[in-house]
């Protein structure tokens, strides 16, 4: 039974809120980009607090956004549109000060908050979830989830009475020497009844080392008032471990890249040749025995079939990939799709909705920008097709350049089924080539060629009709 349907007490039918507090610049990333826009694994920080957020089905995701807000909040409106709002904390005094700048939005809302932040990206959803049904279960106002650390340094700390139960959370710089040596260490995501939690905030002040409004302070509070505050200890604190340093972000950007590809060999059946020289994200999709050598890049929502092959050096990003394809060594693709049955490269650029069909060739040295390759159509060596369309089984001679761009204008180049563009030709759009025509090397095509027609010159000329 899921805690949505338990009927063990009637706060459970109330709607869920979900804070996300990430107003702060985070001093230590040393970077004049706020701290959760710094990228993991090809994603913005704090989507995946955000991902983890949106998977409870809450009615709103609120974030508290200070530092670049217009940046962060384009950026999770992008990710989950009109379930996000957004409070401004204009000035950091505090996660309490951050948790009162979404006051208006919450405090007549009769729901459960769950506050999290936006810079601790392992969170799991089935976490979250069962820390919300313990909550409910408990009765409590207010609910702490806790973990135990080998070194708690720098963590607030669970103060409990000698009965085991919670009494305060006290962070490190304002706590006694004896305790210090706790290690049961706040994990900063709490579940609140929000009247409960709006009220308490009030109460809150910054007598403190720091002279901020701790948010923490509002779980004693409660408990003075007489309402419960329960402590959810959770095992793995990767979880709920935070980043603060580039350093700290390697380090997850690494976990995060290991399991992707384990998850790829395990579940999905990929050979990778070198797993620890492979950098895949989290979100790509590859078929079973595709091979993946070393030093490939994998980025964003990338899907690749069955029985491809992709070589050393490849990078590509956001496409869509058949099966067996093979990607040869050092090719770039972006924004592209591939039919099955294709080969790109070696160092081949694709880019802006390259559209290879079934059994296309792009060979060395060919850069192809928003152009369609039909069926069987080949372009072999140091070729430039932008804003073009070539037809089935049409060869590209070595050197053939679309030259798509007058200096104001993008035009366009269509070639049709069965020609055979010859060597060093510059086809200056907009342009057509008939179907089974010829152009001789070296050819300046500046007018439509009509088909069945071999031309050849600068500017080229029909020659001879070829039927
Ligand atoms: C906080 C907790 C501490 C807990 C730790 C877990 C408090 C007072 N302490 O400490 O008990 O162990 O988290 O990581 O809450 N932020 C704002 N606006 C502010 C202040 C902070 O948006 O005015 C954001 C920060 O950018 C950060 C998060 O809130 O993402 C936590 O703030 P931080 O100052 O780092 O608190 P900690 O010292 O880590
Ligand atoms: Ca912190």
């Amino acid at each position: 039974m899921s805690f949505r349907e338990m009927p063990n007490n009637n706060t459970s039918s109330r709607p869920l809120n979900v804070l996300i507090i990430a107003a702060g610049l985070g001093t230590r990333m040393k970077s004049t980009r706020a701290k959760v826009l710094h990228e993991l694994g090809g994603s913005p920080l704090i989507l995946y607090t955000v991902r983890a957020a949106q998977a409870l089905e809450p009615r709103s995701i609120i974030t508290i956004v200070g530092y670049q807000a217009e940046e962060v909040e384009r950026v999770v409106r992008a990710e989950i549109g009109e379930l996000a709002s957004f409070a401004v904390q204009e000035k950091q005094r505090g996660t309490g000060d951050a948790v009162e700048s979404a006051r208006s939005l919450l405090e007549n809302s009769d729901s459960l908050v769950l506050s999290l932040y936006g810079d601790v990206p392992m969170i799991r959803v089935e976490t979250l979830r069962k820390f919300i049904e313990h909550h409910n279960s408990s009765g409590a106002a207010c609910s702490i989830l806790s973990v135990r650390l080998e070194n708690p340094t720098g963590y607030g700390r669970i103060v409990r009475d000698t009965s085991g139960a919670f009494r305060k959370i006290v962070e490190q710089r304002d706590a006694t020497e004896e305790e210090r040596q706790i290690r049961e260490i706040n994990s900063g995501i709490y579940c609140f009844e929000s009247t409960v939690l709006f009220d308490a905030l009030r109460k809150v002040e910054p007598h403190n080392d720091q002279g901020e409004y701790y948010l923490t302070d509002v779980a004693e509070i409660i408990l003075g008032s007489g309402g419960a505050v329960s402590v959810y200890v959770i095992n793995d604190p990767r979880e709920v471990s935070g980043i603060n340093t580039r350093a700290e972000l390697a380090e997850f950007e690494n976990l995060i890249r290991r399991s992707a590809i384990r998850r790829l060999m395990i579940e999905s059946g990929v050979t990778f040749i070198d797993p620890s020289h492979a950098y895949i994200s989290a979100e790509a999709q590859i078929g079973r025995d595709t091979i993946i050598h070393p030093n490939v890049t994998i980025e964003g929502k990338t899907v690749i079939g069955e029985g491809c092959v992709i070589r050393a050096g490849a990078r590509i990003t956001n496409s869509r990939l058949g099966d067996n394809v093979t990607v040869k060594d050092h090719s770039i693709i972006v924004d592209s799709q591939i039919e099955s049955n294709c080969s790109v490269g070696p160092f081949a650029h694709l880019r802006m909705n390259a559209l290879l069909e079934e059994k296309a060739t792009v060979g060395n040295f060919v850069e192809v920008k928003k152009s369609r390759l039909k069926r069987g159509a080949k372009a072999m060596h140091l070729t430039y097709l932008g804003d073009a369309t070539i037809g089935e089984r049409t060869n590209i001679g070595a050197g053939t350049v679309t030259c798509n761009y007058d200096g104001v204008n993008k035009h366009e180049t269509i070639i049709e089924d069965d020609v055979k563009i010859g060597s060093d030709t510059m086809l200056v759009a907009p342009v057509r080539v008939g179907a089974r025509s010829k152009t001789g090397a070296g050819s300046v095509i500046t007018r439509d060629v009509p088909p069945d027609s071999m031309v050849a010159g600068v500017p080229a000329e029909v020659k001879k009709k070829l039927k």
